[in-house]
């Protein structure tokens, strides 16, 4: 049984302020131990009060990225032992931003991911084709590259969850067609259950780009999709909601 998870990404919107829309979504979840997971991952700066907030209730919440290495001379950066001790369960890794505002590659990815596990947290890989490369024909080709690259082997035995996420479709408003999405999600659950066996059977496989109230329904009924990673439609407690709630309803 895969468990569904509706992870919103606020990237770098937030402020204290912002914690009153995280409140809303926490009260509006259900805590039947049957519903999907439902995940915050907020600017780091709000990590440690939002997790402190949703304590005692069924919202979890995560980082946007994390460093390779546990501690050290990296001005700047935060390392996922900060994130979990903040009180992240989650750390997004390998997000189209972060490889392309801070050349991150698969390599360095697979190493965050590492990481992520050494510290107790659910890495959240991202990977997906630009509208270049969709256009070339060459999709699957590169979700094949980027799994490859961007998984480290230990995941085996742990939990994990990858988030499809087209480039070209973040932020955009378009979106793949249910067709699009199914081919590259049933690609991607072959391939983690042939490497990864159980661990890569169970892994959530999220899609991301440009999922909002009027879509989300549609798109989470497509076979092999567990969930949704939501930039914009995650900003507000209602939209959000609205998805979690369409998550919900296709049990
Ligand atoms: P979007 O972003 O929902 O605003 O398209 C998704 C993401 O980048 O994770």
């Amino acid at each position: 049984m895969v468990r569904k998870l509706i992870a919103g990404n606020w990237k770098m919107n937030g402020l204290r302020a912002s914690l009153a829309e995280a409140a809303a979504v926490a009260e509006g979840l259900t805590q039947q131990h049957d519903a999907p997971d439902c995940l915050i991952c907020p600017p780091a700066t709000l990590v440690a009060a939002m997790a402190e907030q949703a304590a005692g209730t069924a919202l979890k919440v995560g980082g946007q990225t994390c460093h390779s290495e546990a501690s050290g001379a990296h001005t700047g950066d935060i390392s996922a032992a900060m994130l979990a001790d903040a009180g992240a369960s989650h750390v997004i890794v390998g997000h189209s931003e972060r490889r392309s505002d801070h050349d991150e590659s698969d390599a360095t990815v697979a190493a965050q991911a590492q990481a992520a596990l050494a510290a107790g947290l659910v890495p959240i890989i991202c990977i997906g084709e630009t509208l270049k490369q969709r256009e070339a024909g060459r999709t699957i080709a590169v979700i094949d590259a980027q799994l490859a690259g961007s998984l480290p082997d230990g995941l085996a035995g742990h939990g994990f969850v990858i988030a499809y996420e087209p480039v070209w479709a973040i932020g955009t408003g378009a979106t793949p067609t249910s067709d699009q999405i199914a081919e590259v999600h049933a690609h991607i659950r072959g391939v983690l259950s042939a490497r990864f066996e159980a661990s890569g059977a169970n892994a959530p496989i999220l899609y991301g780009g440009s999922m909002k109230p009027g879509n989300a329904a549609e798109i989470l009924r497509i076979p092999n999709v567990d969930g949704g990673l939501i930039g914009g439609a995650s900003l507000k407690a209602p939209d959000f909601l609205s998805i979690y709630e369409a998550a919900g309803a296709q049990d």
